[in-house]
């Protein structure tokens, strides 16, 4: 929840639900592609290994679109204004794990972890979280869907 306050949401309004929860234990030369979380509203790991060098394996973030970019397309090429090689305008942003860290993203970015390159084995948890109104609010904003308890299964449609 102090994430969540840290981007400016109404922690009052919300609850934070686990998902899912999983153990990722990365063998020498591991990767994992390109790809994001569409169910959820938050990902998350937690390293419990690494050193902070990003050997076995840095999580590769990539945002939707370069921080500095106020418009599409303003920050890079055809002269523009913004230095190709700033760090803000990279495509991607790197994590080295480092046993204890926590790092929360949107689900929706899309992330790859970089092959791991030491003699061990790397490890974390990841995790899948999901916002929503308050149990007991009974009449949630539009934008902000029910709490679970309140959703109506169709049932099978066979
Ligand atoms: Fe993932």
């Amino acid at each position: 929840m102090a994430y969540l306050r840290v981007l400016g949401f109404d922690t009052d309004q919300l609850e934070l639900h686990l998902q899912r929860a999983w153990p990722v234990v990365s063998e020498p030369g591991q990767a994992v592609g390109r790809h994001h979380h569409p169910n959820a509203h938050l990902s998350a790991v937690y390293y419990i290994t690494g050193d902070g060098s990003g050997r076995c394996g840095s999580l590769r973030l990539f945002p939707h679109r370069q921080v500095n970019e106020l418009v599409p397309g303003l920050a890079v090429g055809h002269g523009g204004p913004i230095s190709a090689d700033h760090p803000l305008n990279a495509p991607w942003q790197d994590v080295a794990p480092q046993a204890g860290l926590l790092v929360l993203f949107p689900a929706a970015t899309d992330h790859a972890v970089l092959p791991n390159e030491d003699d061990e084995r790397r490890c974390s948890v990841s995790f899948d979280l999901f916002l929503s109104a308050r149990a007991s609010n009974s009449r949630p904003p539009e934008f902000l869907a029910p709490h679970p308890g309140a959703w109506t299964p169709l049932g099978p449609t066979a």
